[in-house]
């Protein structure tokens, strides 16, 4: 159903229930003022799509190794596929993939990872100072994400490789039968080419730490290339330029060289756990996509009319570290523990804020792939013997994953202070369920919280994540937990919730169905 334009719309009317009178919550620490956030239905972000909520399966550390693949587990399937990782990849309703890296990909040869796994090389990978026997190659990514049920995007190597080997690639996974590559894929076992549309060109080429590292005019030459190549012989390719979150003049020189053939540019968003605004990392990341968004727009305005196109923004990865270089380590081994933080309640907080972001930025940004999947910094990790447990990250991705879909609408805040809390309203028109994400990003302060929505709602759902700023999870503990059936009053068109210091809330507001005094 649609919902009317204007704040005095009719078709809603009725009364919300109360859950719990809002005056009887009272917590110290709370000034008596409430910010103030409103949502109107006319005034949309844009959609935030499945798109927004990719993951990423980089050979890093435990992440392939130990985690998705690993064949002595008891929790491996026929294909050494850990079965408990691809039900949480179902969980969290992950919808892209990205594979295989990353840095990783520097040194990639996508053909050292299919046939017969006796046959495979084993190669060093230099940026992570891994040992990688590609016993999980290309094909084995493939079968993965199938039973996960979720798309691959693909970075092409061109650090060290370039359009040659890229059209090989294609050949083996896209072309139908045939030729030597496509044959070679069918005697492999995959019959039919595989399903596959998202290519990023390359992985930071703009950064002096890549191998690959090169100037934007040569890299926008390289790419374009190679993003030729896909969108003339195949139809459904969507080429995602390497782009950079800091460096506009890269941006523009690199679209400016590959504009024709681009669909798509990408950027990082790492936020760094040892800034000084860690906490404020949402607000960066909304202010580099704004910043992209321009450049992207600065370059289309300069284009013969025929040309003329809307780039979006991929987010091919965002991600919580500290920058510990040095979990690179000295040894050449395979599947070693390396970027395996415990995640604290503060980096909870700034999850959500980042997927908040993500939302307020939907206008533009269409895919983001939470860097990474399992393990390295990841939301999930996996110890031998089937056993997994989850960081504190977690439940602000499943549950934002699960209830973030749909329309994003703008909030506009009308009063108290709002410094340290940020929000977003996700309008699923087919659930007709209002979905308001909030964070409050002060360790010490708590603050009410008031959303004006016109109509008349009900809590469907109301989950808050609260714990102290340090806690942190464990194979044996469970300090970050999502709490259901959090505080949360709605009447007459207004939420109310208090939100408590360094906390994540979200809540699901239904259409009223004329009954009053539910929840
Ligand atoms: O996600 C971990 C690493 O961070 C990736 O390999 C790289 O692309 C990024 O800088």
């Amino acid at each position: 159903m649609k919902v009317g334009n204007s704040r005095s719309n009719t078709i809603l009317q009725g009364k919300c229930g109360l859950a719990t009178a809002f005056g009887l919550l009272t917590l110290v620490g709370f000034p008596s003022f409430a910010a103030e956030v409103a949502v109107d239905f006319a005034d949309r972000i844009g959609s935030a799509g499945d798109g927004l909520y990719g993951g990423f399966v980089e050979h890093l550390g435990r992440n392939v190794y130990g985690g998705v693949y690993d064949p002595k587990d008891p929790t491996a399937d026929a294909d050494g596929f850990r079965r408990d990782v691809i039900a949480e990849m179902k969980e969290l309703r992950t919808s892209v993939i990205r594979y295989p890296g990353g840095c990783f990909t520097d040194f990639w040869c996508w053909e050292d990872g299919i046939g017969p796994r006796e046959k495979r090389p084993v190669r060093i990978d230099p940026y992570w100072q891994q040992l990688e026997d590609n016993s999980f190659g290309l094909d084995d990514f493939l079968k993965w994400i199938d039973k996960v049920g979720a798309r691959p995007m693909i970075t092409i190597n061109l650090s060290t490789r370039g359009l040659l080997e890229a059209a090989r690639m294609w050949e083996y996974l896209r072309f139908p039968k045939g030729t030597t590559l496509s044959e070679m894929r069918r005697s492999n076992g995959r019959a039919d080419p595989y399903p596959i549309r998202y290519w990023c060109l390359g992985n930071e080429l703009h950064g002096h730490w890549e191998y690959g590292h090169r100037e934007p005019e040569r890299y926008g030459r390289d790419a374009r290339d190679v993003a030729k190549f896909l969108k003339k012989t195949d139809r459904d390719a969507v080429t995602i330029l390497c782009g950079s979150e800091y460096n506009q003049h890269w941006n523009e020189v690199v679209l400016e060289r590959a504009w024709e053939w681009t669909d798509m540019l990408s950027i990082h968003m790492p936020a760094w756990q040892n800034r000084e605004d860690f906490l404020r990392s949402g607000d960066l990341l909304g202010q580099r996509v704004r910043a992209t968004a321009e450049t992207i727009a600065k370059v289309n305005a300069r284009q013969p009319q025929h040309l003329r196109k809307n780039v979006g923004l991929c987010v091919d990865e965002y991600f919580i570290w500290d920058n510990d270089v040095g979990a690179r380590g000295t040894e050449y081994t395979k599947g070693r523990h390396i970027l395996e933080p415990n995640y604290t309640q503060r980096d909870a907080v700034v999850l959500g804020d980042l997927l908040i972001a993500l939302h307020n930025n939907s206008d533009v940004v269409r895919f983001a792939c939470i860097a990474q999947s399992v393990n390295a910094i990841a939301p999930v990790r996996t110890e031998p013997n089937g056993r997994l447990w989850h960081q504190s990250i977690y439940d602000p991705l499943r549950l934002t994953s699960r209830f973030g879909r749909g329309v994003a609408l703008r909030p506009r805040w009308t009063g108290g202070t709002v410094a340290d809390l940020r929000a977003s309203a996700i309008w699923n028109e087919k659930s007709e369920e209002l979905a308001l994400f909030a964070v409050n990003r002060s360790t010490e302060n708590g603050q009410d919280l008031v959303l004006s929505v016109d109509g008349a709602w009900r809590v469907a759902e109301s989950w808050e994540l609260s714990s102290p700023p340090m806690a942190r999870n464990g194979l044996d503990r469970e300090e970050v937990r999502a709490r259901k059936d959090a505080d949360a009053v709605c009447a007459d068109g207004r939420l109310k919730l208090k939100m408590k210091p360094c906390s994540w809330r979200m809540v699901v507001l239904r259409m009223a169905t004329g009954k009053t005094g539910e929840k």
